[in-house]
């Protein structure tokens, strides 16, 4: 205990905090290391990150993103007085669900809520958020988590893939999601919001949990992923189909 307290707001020599393994923080980092590497080598993930990412699924993607976020955002709202969720809460600086209504919109246009649903891996995924918001809302913690630190720490480079692969205006429309306007150093944000998750007052079994569940959502995101990537290939198909009707409609095979 004393050794603890001693700790806390102790830095390494080049100013990070000093943190202990069992830290928060560095419990889920440790705890998700493979999950992420396994998210990250997902079809769907490492054909985005080569830039071969069509608009359509694209959109279908932030599609995803706008159901995912209001069902976390919505959660948040509920719990944000709850002492095991309240340091986490920053709404101003992290909230996606309008940033993502507005890229919806340019993207569909203005009717752009009746022609998007959500779809099923989505669904399952926040129907987990909404049940662990209203049953069990310190593992809330793991859901902020997973997508906030990721976005803040991919988010730049996944920015500018999106915006040359798909010729986005360089003014933004489109990419707001991936634009956090409040935050002026992710790196400096992210210590913040670790320190804050280390400041909780939790037991070990606790911490264990949210390292579970922090994995299920990993889970959850790959699940949409791979969903993704299946309608990516059903898009081809329908435009290949639809080429071979022209083709057919011409009246059989010119050569
Ligand atoms: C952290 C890259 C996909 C969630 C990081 C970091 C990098 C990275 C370099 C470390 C940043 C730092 O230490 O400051 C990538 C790449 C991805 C990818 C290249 C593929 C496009 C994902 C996905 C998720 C995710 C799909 C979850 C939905 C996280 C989280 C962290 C993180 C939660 C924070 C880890 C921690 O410090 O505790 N990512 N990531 N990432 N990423 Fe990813």
């Amino acid at each position: 205990m004393e050794e603890d307290q001693c700790m806390m707001g102790r830095t390494t020599p080049s100013g990070e905090p000093l943190l202990l393994p069992e830290d928060l923080s560095e419990m889920l980092a440790a705890g998700t290391k493979e999950i992420h590497e396994k998210a990250e080598n997902t079809q769907f993930v490492k054909d985005f990150l080569r830039g071969r990412i069509r608009k359509e699924l694209f959109k279908r993607g932030a599609v995803a993103l706008y159901y995912t976020y209001s069902a976390m955002e919505e959660e948040i709202e509920r719990n944000k007085d709850h002492p095991h969720f309240a340091p986490l809460y920053f709404p101003v600086e992290l909230h996606r669900h309008e940033a993502l209504a507005r890229d919806l919109q340019y993207f569909y246009g203005p009717d752009w809520q009746s022609q998007v649903s959500c779809s099923q891996a989505t669904q399952r995924y926040v129907d987990r958020i909404h049940q662990v918001g209203q049953e069990d809302p310190v593992l809330l913690v793991a859901h902020a988590y997973t997508r906030y630190m990721g976005d803040l720490s991919g988010g730049q480079v996944l920015k500018k893939v999106a915006q040359r692969a798909l010729k986005l205006p360089p003014t933004g429309e489109g990419l707001e999601f991936y634009q956090f306007d409040a935050i002026h150093s992710a790196k400096a944000f992210k210590q913040l919001y670790r320190s804050r998750m280390n400041e909780l007052d939790l037991d070990l079994d606790t911490k264990k949990r949210l390292v579970d569940e922090a994995v299920k959502a990993f889970l959850f995101n790959m699940e949409v992923f791979d969903e993704l990537e299946e309608i990516g290939k059903s898009i081809q198909e329908e435009v290949l189909d639809a080429g071979m009707e022209v083709h057919g409609g011409m009246g059989g095979d010119i050569s």
